[in-house]
């Protein structure tokens, strides 16, 4: 068993926003190791695959790496949460609280993973303000549809999604 604190940041991340990395950026600083965990999550029709994913959460925290404090690694996964969190030996399980409306959901997933697993604590960040109204799926709807997204991602991601989406 590892003496350091390390926190599992778990999302579909179909794309990776501004909004995650600035929660990556800052739980990283105060635990010692980070994983970011990628969903599979199929049953949310997801328009990256698993792979582009990881590779679009590396690209977009690269520069956090060295710079941040705590390490931080990318790893898909697919199984229950606290399952991998055991694998990983995360002690915390970190989400972003973006508004009042994310706070019954996050309530519910944190109480039935406290039930499942006592031991490990879920850390809820309040998402920065610049940030607090981004979702992945209103960006992709924007993109979709020739808007620009250039406020709720970075100028690498808008381009993949263009690309994608045909925008
Ligand atoms: N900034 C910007 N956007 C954010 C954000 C932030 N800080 N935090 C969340 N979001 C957005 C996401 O982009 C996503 O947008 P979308 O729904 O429009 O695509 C939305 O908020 C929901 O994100 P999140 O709550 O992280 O859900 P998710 O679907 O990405 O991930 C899992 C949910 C993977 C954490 C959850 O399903 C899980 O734990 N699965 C494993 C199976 C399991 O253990 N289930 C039992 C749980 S009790």
């Amino acid at each position: 068993m590892t003496s350091q604190k390390i926190g599992i940041y778990p999302g579909t991340f179909d794309p990776i926003t501004n909004g995650h990395a600035d929660i990556i950026g800052r739980a990283a600083r105060v635990l010692d190791k980070l994983v970011v965990g990628v969903a599979i999550n199929p049953g949310k029709g997801p328009i990256f695959t698993i792979d582009e994913r990881v590779e679009l959460v590396r690209e977009e925290i690269a520069h956090l790496d060295n710079s941040n404090g705590g390490m931080i690694e990318i790893i898909p996964f697919q199984s229950l949460l606290i399952h991998f969190a055991r694998e990983v030996e995360a002690t915390v399980i970190v989400r972003g609280l973006r508004a009042v409306s994310d706070f019954d959901y996050e309530f519910q997933m944190a109480s039935m993973n406290a039930k499942m697993a006592p031991d490990i604590e879920t850390l809820c960040l309040m998402a920065s303000d610049k940030y607090h109204f981004i979702a992945s799926s209103l960006v992709k709807e924007i993109a979709k549809l020739n808007g620009d997204v250039s406020q709720f991602v970075s100028p690498r991601i808008q381009e993949r999604l263009s690309e994608r989406l045909g925008g």
